[in-house]
């Protein structure tokens, strides 16, 4: 049985976390969620060597495990930045400036929307209407909410999260 760390191509996955998750969750496969959830809490996402160690330890298809995965939105297969920039793309946003908003973001962090830093420092993302219109445009960063974003105003709102 393979427990040692697994280099994978986007980082090194040490299976022995792995189990110590299922054993902490007595190995039920009952428990798969919970499982899945302390997984990504420990990654920000789920590594394909951990989603198939979960599959192998509990004794279950792999495709059942992507099942899962899958089907919750708050599960991600690709790997997270330790900041998540959400910049929201709904109609008062983007008529007062979001799509300027974004394009900056991509300029500055070098990478498309969707997309993760390569020091895994930044992820970018567009959202729909963040409920707080009357501040468009707004910017979220993991769970700060920046109001009436000016693109000149990103380079010094980055700062803080680098
Ligand atoms: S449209 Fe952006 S907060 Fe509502």
């Amino acid at each position: 049985m393979t427990t040692g760390p697994v280099q994978t191509e986007q980082q090194e996955i040490d299976l022995g976390k792995v189990d110590g998750i299922l054993e902490h969750h007595a190995m039920e496969r009952s428990k798969l969620i919970a499982v899945l959830q302390d997984v990504q809490e420990e990654w920000r996402y789920l590594p394909e060597q951990a989603l198939r160690q979960v599959a192998r330890r509990l004794e279950l298809p792999l495709s059942q495990v992507y099942r899962v995965a899958t089907f919750y939105s708050a599960f991600r297969l690709e790997p997270r930045g330790r900041h998540l920039i959400s910049v929201c793309t709904g109609t008062a946003c983007h008529v007062r400036g979001a799509p300027m908003l974004l394009e900056r973001l991509e300029q500055v962090l070098q990478i498309p929307c969707g997309g993760t830093t390569s020091d895994e420092r930044f992820t970018l993302e567009a959202v729909h209407c963040m409920g707080c219109c009357s501040l468009a445009p707004a910017v979220r960063v993991d769970d700060q909410v920046f109001g009436l974003v000016r693109a000149a105003r990103l380079d010094a709102l980055l700062e803080d999260f680098r």
